[in-house]
């Protein structure tokens, strides 16, 4: 598989077999994601491994698809809203190494973004300023949905003088 055939074929998974993920496995897919860009290597994310309590109190409309593993995965705050947003950005990486790296080995995800409403950052206990850039189902799929059709690219460029 070549990267351009791994990010062209990943897909977001929302049917999960119930086959656990080893903790290896695990944690090979997020040091791989730690090799994201980040600005002054702040390495601005964090991971929290959600417990079947704190996930049934997310009471998500599909419970992750089944998924055998939910993360999330929080942007540490910044000073200055430029930081905050870079941050997240970074994390964003993270996220899609973290994906592309699951993709690599047969896993899929599925990326919620529900984490950073109130009520969930709550459940979490995400402290002031951090941002939930999103809670991840993580196992290996049950189906694999057909890829939805990208815009072509040309059509996004813009030239400038
Ligand atoms: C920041 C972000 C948030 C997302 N949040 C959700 C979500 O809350 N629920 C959902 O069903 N999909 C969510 N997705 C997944 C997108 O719906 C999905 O990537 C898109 O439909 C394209 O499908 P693909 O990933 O299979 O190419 C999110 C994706 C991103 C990048």
């Amino acid at each position: 598989m070549t990267i351009t055939e791994a990010i062209k074929n990943r897909r977001t998974i929302k049917a999960f077999k119930p086959d656990s993920i080893s903790e290896d496995d695990l944690l090979s897919w997020l040091e791989a994601a730690s090799y994201a860009p980040n600005h002054r290597l702040n390495e601005p994310w964090g991971i929290l491994v959600i417990g079947p309590e704190t996930r049934s109190k997310l009471n998500h409309k599909k419970d992750f698809g089944g998924a055998p593993v939910v993360l999330a995965i929080v942007s540490k705050p910044a000073g200055t809203p430029f930081e905050r947003d870079e941050n997240i950005m970074a994390v964003s990486c993270f996220v899609q190494n973290f994906m592309l790296a699951a993709h690599e080995a047969g896993a899929g995800v599925y990326w919620s973004s529900m984490g950073n409403l109130p009520q969930n950052r709550e459940i979490l206990g995400v402290e002031q300023d951090y941002d939930v850039v999103g809670v991840l189902g993580v196992g290996y799929p049950a189906e694999v949905p057909a890829a939805k059709p990208r815009t072509p690219i040309s059509s996004k460029i813009t030239h400038l003088a």
